[in-house]
């Protein structure tokens, strides 16, 4: 028996990227199993109706963290919000998916890619995981993409961003479980979240709705370092790695992308 995430990890999590879509969904799940909940992202309006949905839902403690994940100083700023709590778990969900011609892309969404998929986990990671391995225990989930197993034509940047977090947790998972810590990643396929559906109304194979991405992936933690929401994404994501070469893959994933500019 695993017991429940406030016993097994402590009963504070951060979720960062938690005003819409997934984040959310993983804030809701984790308040849902008793956890008291930090609400980090931009729209500060957005965190605190998610905030009044837990409380009055759950019954558990909420903060909300208005920041920017992209901003010189966000470690500090989010240090200080959880330095007076035992944080358990932390969830870094945000990211920026811009899509289309890669040759075309303006420098600065480069960089925003870069900042808020790259060095956000790195440095969050970096600066709230000390004190975990402190207590002996804690757990990391850093959520990727199907789209980070191979390139994504339109989704340059975004796949590599994702390769990057995807292979992140598979090192720290070996890194860090012999001080208590579980890191897991959620290679998450397509689920109608608001970030979704401003790019697309299309429905995708397998899509998940974002709830049950996040309970599937809360069940799966400390059950190893990479978890794909979903029973058809998880045939899809390994029929694809096993029988498909490299350009196959990739040529797979540009006949389905093409449609987006
Ligand atoms: N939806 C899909 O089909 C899909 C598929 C595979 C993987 N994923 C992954 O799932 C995660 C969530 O995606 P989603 O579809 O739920 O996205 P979404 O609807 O666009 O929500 C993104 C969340 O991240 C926050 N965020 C973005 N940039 C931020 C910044 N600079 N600082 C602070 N917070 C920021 C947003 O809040 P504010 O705007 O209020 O800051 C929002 O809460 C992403 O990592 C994505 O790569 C999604």
């Amino acid at each position: 028996m695993k017991g429940s995430l406030p016993a097994r990890y402590g009963p504070w999590a951060v979720v960062a990227g938690a005003s819409q879509g997934l984040g959310a969904a993983f804030a809701e799940d984790l308040a849902r199993r008793g956890m008291n909940v930090v609400l980090v992202a931009r729209r500060g309006q957005l965190l605190e109706e998610v905030a009044g949905r837990l409380r009055a839902a759950h019954k558990v403690d909420v903060r909300c963290v208005t920041l920017d994940l992209a901003s010189a100083d966000f470690t500090v700023k989010l240090a200080d919000a959880v330095a007076d709590i035992d944080l358990g778990i932390v969830i870094y969900n945000a990211a920026r998916i811009p899509i289309g011609s890669f040759l075309d892309m303006d420098e600065d969404v480069l960089e925003q890619v870069e900042r808020v998929n790259v060095r956000g986990p790195l440095l969050l990671a970096r600066a709230l995981l000390p004190a975990m391995r402190e207590r002996g225990r804690g757990a990391l989930v850093l959520v990727s993409s199907l789209a980070g197993m191979q390139g994504a034509p339109r989704f340059a940047a975004y796949s590599a961003s994702k390769a990057f977090n995807t292979i992140l947790a598979e090192a720290l998972w070996a890194e860090l479980r012999d001080h208590g810590i579980d890191v897991s990643v959620c290679c998450a396929g397509a689920m109608p979240t608001p970030g979704y559906l401003a790019t697309t109304k299309k429905a995708a194979p397998g899509m998940l709705a974002p709830e049950t991405a996040a309970r599937q992936t809360l069940d799966a933690l400390g059950e190893g370092p990479r978890f794909v929401p979903g029973l058809i994404n998880r045939i899809s994501a390994q029929l694809m790695g096993r029988f498909l070469t490299r350009k196959a893959a990739i040529r797979l994933i540009d006949s389905n992308t093409r449609h987006m500019s």
